[in-house]
């Protein structure tokens, strides 16, 4: 095994070097090894006083993620930080990069902490779907007091290091070389005649802290703000127990509570979407050092809803972009736009005066594609008609230099034909944001006929660099994600023809963890948009698969969601609270004496199964034909892109929970009953057969 953990003497300083790639996390090895260092230089009567610090990109970025959910070894975590905090000789975590859960808890059990510049800290344990468990939620708050602490374990959100130098979190900065600064560090202790100094040993608030109604107040925003999810409630009840109980017992009921959250189902999906979240960037076929095309400045034609956003990724990043439009009005439209969503954010609070004007500086507004020759890249968001599209391509061909990337946002256009409107093909890709752009995390890139290596590898490279999710697909109606929500937005009309009202499908199915109803989504991203969608679709649908038909009656009669006042629901006097739409109960009663059925009560779980399992269904056929590259893939898109509940690990790991073989069931006796949209997906049929799952893909 290679040795993941080396002392080196300088002195009477022992210095703890860690080698753990890729992250140093916390394995069993580098506990084993990390103890027997620790108590090496408690033992040795020359060590008076010892540095730790890491190699490679980051220190310790946590426990070892990949051990959750299968037998503990010892030593335990929780073991080794006491171990750290007890020893008698003054140490010093020198950290850089990351020091995150674990990795913060074994700094924070140190008994001093010195950090670089552009170091980060945090607890980020309850994006996990955990609450820190060695110490974090007892010690945070002894140093940072208990309002940032909650703040921090609450939220998961790292910290920068000078906010971490005023919280009391690290002791200073350092700026010269890691183990200069720890040994320099560890000398002045030692000249200075400074010992241990344990975290554990303070009180665990602030003096002027009101414990409890910072903790009563935190509990109540997390019981508004995330309702469903497990674990922040009892990060807050961990935090609640270091402002009431001594150190020991305090931990002990951390531990408990940890113990509650790994066992959790929610705990192994969020885990699922951790590790999906880096499978997506692995692409088959593509070997990792394939060489990237660097991306220093972009361009967006077109600056309506989907450009200006995709313009503010790039700004929001440090990346100039220019924003072509047809006219001046049209591009003034667009730039106020721009401002003005910067502005709301300065209003918030979430962003300072300065940063938002070096982001609108990085914003360029042009008129004369001419502009666009000298860029890396450009997105194409102009509007949905392969014929304007035809027109955009052909000039960027004309215009841009050889080696930009030339990319497509459409959200339901072949990508191949419009890579054929150039001479280039292979520098062709979908980039396919969601909206609003700059708030949603998806990215779809997608993957044409003749999109070459080196720029698919640039892309996914790009929607990391955006902070997006990005997730690669190939070619077809709706990419991914839009195909599967075809099938559930469907759903969703044919059982308000069966009886069910929008009320009661869009609870039913935010009770099951959805952002928002299927219905509510409709009305507000427009019921023209739905139908023109649906008309497109009309002549490719196989024989048996009729349409409902509510969705004409509302279209026909001008109603069109939120932007008409009426949709499947009525928004009064500009009101974006839903309310009954009157006239709706009689086209329903219209729409299902169409079908031939008479409408009748229908229960939630029944709603939530005919959505849900439709979007599984279409799903096992996307990963069949091949156009995702794996179930979890899938599931990102869904969590990033559609508000699929975060701890439920997204559709096919939900799948996966309830059991293949029941889903298969359901499915087999809905087409029974409901006939083509139904058929069961070859590949679900083989799993079920081959008593597998879709992890196991
Ligand atoms: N355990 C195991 N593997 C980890 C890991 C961890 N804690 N953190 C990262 N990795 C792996 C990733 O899976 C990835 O592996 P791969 O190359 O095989 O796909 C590799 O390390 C690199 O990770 P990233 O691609 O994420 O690298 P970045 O440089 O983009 O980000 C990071 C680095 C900020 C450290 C990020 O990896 C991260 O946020 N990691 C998780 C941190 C975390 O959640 N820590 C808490 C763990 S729970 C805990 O500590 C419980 C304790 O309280 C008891
Ligand atoms: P939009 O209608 O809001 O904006 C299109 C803009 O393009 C207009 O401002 C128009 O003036 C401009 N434009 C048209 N031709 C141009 C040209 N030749 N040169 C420069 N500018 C030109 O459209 P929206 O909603 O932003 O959609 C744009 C693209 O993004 C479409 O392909 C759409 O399918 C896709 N998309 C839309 C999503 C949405 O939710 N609106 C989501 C994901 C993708």
């Amino acid at each position: 095994m290679p040795e993941v953990v080396r002392v080196e003497r300088h002195g009477d300083v022992a210095l703890i070097k860690v080698d753990n790639p890729p992250v140093n996390a916390l394995g069993l090895a580098l506990r084993a090894g990390l103890l027997a260092a620790f108590r090496a230089t408690e033992a040795d009567a020359a060590v008076r006083a010892v540095v730790l610090l890491c190699e490679g990109r980051t220190f310790m970025a946590g426990a070892d993620i990949k051990e959750f959910g299968k037998p503990a070894q010892a030593p335990s975590l929780p073991e080794l930080v006491e171990a750290i905090e007890a020893a008698s000789k003054p140490s010093v975590a020198v950290i850089h990069g990351s020091a995150l859960g674990g990795g913060l808890e074994v700094a924070l059990a140190c008994h001093y902490r010195i950090a670089t510049t552009t170091a980060q800290v945090g607890l980020p344990e309850v994006k996990l779907g955990l609450l820190p468990g060695a110490g974090g939620t007892q010690r945070l708050p002894r140093l940072a007091g208990v309002a940032k602490a909650l703040e921090m374990i609450v939220s998961g959100a790292p910290i920068g290091a000078a906010q971490a130098v005023e919280q009391g979190i690290v002791d200073e900065l350092l700026d010269s070389d890691l183990a200069d600064a720890g040994l320099a560090y560890a000398r002045r202790l030692i000249a200075e005649g400074r010992g241990p100094r344990r975290t554990g040993e303070r009180q665990a608030h602030l003096p002027d802290e009101d414990c409890a109604a910072l903790i009563a107040a935190k509990h109540a925003e997390v019981q508004k703000r995330q309702p469903g999810l497990f674990s922040p409630l009892r990060c807050v009840a961990a935090v609640e127990a270091a402002t009431r109980l001594p150190l020991a017992e305090g931990l002990k009921r951390e531990r408990e509570l940890f113990q509650e959250c790994l066992a959790s189902a929610q705990r192994a999906a969020l885990i699922h979407s951790f590790f999906a979240e880096r499978e997506a960037a692995k692409i088959a076929g593509l070997p990792a050092d394939t060489p990237l095309r660097e991306v220093r400045s972009a361009a967006v034609v077109g600056g309506g809803t989907m450009g200006v956003g995709i313009a503010l990724c790039f700004a929001n990043v440090g990346i100039p972009v220019k924003l072509l439009e047809i006219d001046g009005a049209a591009l003034e439209r667009a730039l106020q736009r721009a401002r003005a969503i910067y502005q709301a954010s300065v209003e918030r609070g979430s962003l300072s005066a300065e940063a938002r004007d070096k982001r609108l500086g990085l914003l360029q507004g042009v008129l004369d594609d001419a502009a666009l020759a000298d860029v890396d890249l450009v997105i194409e968001a102009v509007f949905e008609s392969l014929e304007v599209k035809r027109q955009v391509f052909a000039r960027l061909d004309a215009v841009c230099k050889p080696g930009a990337i030339l990319a497509s946002n459409t959200s339901s256009l072949d990508l191949d034909q419009i890579a054929a409107f150039t001479q280039r093909p292979q520098d062709v890709v979908g980039l396919h944001f969601f909206s609003p752009a700059n708030v949603m995390r998806l990215l779809e890139v997608v993957r044409g006929k003749a999109t070459s290596a080196e720029v698919l590898a640039s892309a996914m490279h790009l929607g990391k660099r955006l902070k997006k999710v990005a997730v690669a697909v190939g070619v077809c109606d709706g990419f991914v994600g839009n195909r599967m929500i075809f099938q559930y937005g469907r759903q969703a009309e044919f059982l308000l023809e069966e009886g069910a009202s929008p009320a009661q499908v869009d609870k039913a199915l935010r009770d099951f963890g959805m952002a928002m109803g299927p219905l509510a989504v409709r009305d507000l991203s427009g019921l023209d948009i739905s139908h023109a969608i649906r008309e497109g679709q009309r002549p490719r649908l196989k024989p048996g698969q009729t349409l409902p038909t509510v969705l004409d009656q509302l279209f026909a009669a001008g109603m069109l969601g939120q932007k008409s006042g009426v949709g499947f629901y009525r928004y009064q006097d500009g009101a974006r609270a839903p309310q009954d739409n009157p006239a709706l109960p009689a086209m329903l009663e219209q729409a299902a004496a169409l079908r031939g059925i008479r409408r009748q009560p229908l229960s939630d779980e029944h709603i939530v199964e005919r959505c849900l399992f439709a979007l599984i269904n279409e799903a096992a056929q996307i990963l069949d034909e091949g156009i995702a590259q794996r179930a979890s893939d899938i599931d990102l898109i869904f969590l990033n892109g559609y508000g699929f509940p975060s701890w439920r690990g997204g559709p096919l790991f939900y799948a996966d929970s309830l059991g293949l073989e029941h889903v298969l069931q359901r499915i087999r006796e809905f087409h029974q009953r409901f006939g083509a949209w139904w058929q069961p997906a070859p590949l679900l049929e083989r799993l079920v057969a081959e008593g597998r799952r879709f992890a196991d893909l």
